[in-house]
């Protein structure tokens, strides 16, 4: 039995739902991440670190809500805060105390942090960071870094390896791409040209630290630089804030940005973001009561979803508990025991990969490296060759076979709530399907 006819067989169920919704969206689905030859997986429910498939096929699960799941699905302090908030009213037409809890609670995890303001996605966060930089400077571009994720407005998606249309060129002329962990570029950018409102990066590396950077070094480097230069940090903390340190990089390494763009973890598992900051430039949406500057300089902000009293009431739930207890503690202990059978595996049965990443993500690379299984210094072409690679597919599709589902094709999401058990339970199934790819010559 293949691996591909093994999938088929045990997700029939999620063959059939895809039929239908091949009607309903383009290519069946309504993410493109979500999109799967032949079929993608429609799931049921979650609960910790599990979920469930339509076929009834359980799964530990490391997409982890693509990453918003650091207390696991359906975490029980969540659905009680925001089923009572349910019944209070899901949208109040108006300011509300759980907006203010739910910036308190970032604040007391972001020393950084001086105000903020909300908004329904990560996309829309980097989107007001771009807005507020350039309103704050006075200047117009915006330095972006190599095969860094920004969502998908028009200016985030600059420098996408994939075609752009329907974004204007115009968009991206004020963007500027530079190579990821190369300060030499950042330099001669910043001493060439004096029109660079921000230099914006995922703190960790691209996809969250799949291409990993030199850290702290080069975020401190890029500090310095952008500092020098009157140019501001925008650190995207949209996957990293909370998770890779309960205050986020930043925090970590004590590298201060101008802005930081939150969402995922930020919402406790709802839909939602924030620009924050320094007050200065996020005051740059401050009405001063002077009627000329309210109506002409102000950087304007609204968005019907703008701190939903949902999303609020799961944020600050999530941000209360993260900040308690030993939910990144455990996330990280769980992720190295992974990552370290993961590596261990490898070795044992003699296939070129290894898994890398710090704290609560672990990345996988289909090829051989001594690095430190911390910080990947493989260069980051040969990663990006390495985790296209067809063999990756059959990777993903193997353990899902095997009840086993991560992000992409190579990331594994770690929560707080998985348990050593599940972490070995993965651990089977990952040597289980590294056989099943043996067998069919796929490495
Ligand atoms: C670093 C980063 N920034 C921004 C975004 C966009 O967030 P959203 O999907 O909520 O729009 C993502 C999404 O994965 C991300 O990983």
């Amino acid at each position: 039995m293949t691996i591909l006819q093994d999938y088929m067989d045990k997700h029939q169920g999620s063959a059939q739902k895809y039929q239908e919704a091949l009607g309903q969206f383009p290519s069946g689905v309504t993410h493109d991440n979500r999109y799967a030859s032949p079929f993608p997986l429609y799931v049921t429910h979650g609960e910790g670190a599990l979920k469930w498939d339509v076929d009834g096929n359980e799964y530990v699960d490391y997409v982890m809500g693509h990453g918003a799941l650091l207390l696991g699905h359906s975490h029980p302090d969540v659905v009680k805060a925001v089923a009572e908030q349910m019944a209070r009213g899901t949208h109040l037409g108006a300011n509300t105390e759980q907006e203010v809890r739910w910036a308190d609670s970032i604040k007391a995890l972001m020393p950084y942090v001086e105000k903020m303001r909300f908004h329904s996605s990560g996309t829309e966060a980097t989107l007001m960071a771009f807005r507020l930089a350039r309103a704050f400077t006075g200047k117009t571009k915006i330095i972006k870094l190599q095969d860094h994720f920004h969502g998908w407005h028009d200016y985030a998606m600059a420098g996408s390896d994939r075609g752009a249309p329907g974004i204007p060129a115009s968009a991206w002329e004020s963007m500027i791409i530079l190579p990821a962990g190369d300060l030499g570029a950042v330099q001669r950018a910043l001493e060439s040209d004096n029109d660079i409102a921000a230099l914006v990066l995922e703190p960790t590396g691209a996809h969250f630290g799949q291409l990993p950077l030199d850290l702290p070094d080069y975020l401190l480097g890029v500090r310095e630089l952008t500092a020098k230069h009157g140019v501001l940090l925008i650190m995207d903390e949209v996957v990293t804030g909370f998770r890779i340190h309960p205050g986020g990089v930043q925090t970590l390494y004590e590298v201060q940005p101008d802005l930081t763009t939150l969402a995922k973890v930020a919402a406790g598992g709802l839909p939602g973001g924030a620009v924050a900051g320094r007050a200065e430039i996020v005051d740059m949406m401050a009405f001063t009561g002077d009627a000329a500057h309210d109506s002409v300089n102000r950087v304007y902000h609204p968005g019907t979803f703008n701190a939903n009293p949902l999303s609020a009431a799961a944020g600050y739930t999530a941000l209360e508990l993260v900040a308690q207890g030993n939910i990144n503690g455990n996330a990280n202990a769980m992720a190295d025991r992974l990552k370290t059978g993961m590596n261990s595996i490898l070795s044992k049965n003699e296939v070129a990969g290894h898994a890398h990443g710090i704290a609560s993500i672990v990345q996988l690379v289909m090829a051989d490296c001594d690095c430190d299984r911390g910080i990947c210094t493989m260069p980051h072409s040969e990663i990006k060759q390495a985790v296209a690679a067809p063999r990756v597919t059959a990777l993903k599709r193997s353990l899902q076979n095997n009840g086993v589902d991560i992000m992409g094709r190579s990331a594994f999401l770690v929560s707080g709530v998985h348990t050593e058990a599940q972490i070995d339970r993965t651990l089977e199934s990952f040597e289980r399907a590294l056989g099943e790819m043996r067998a069919e010559d796929a490495i």
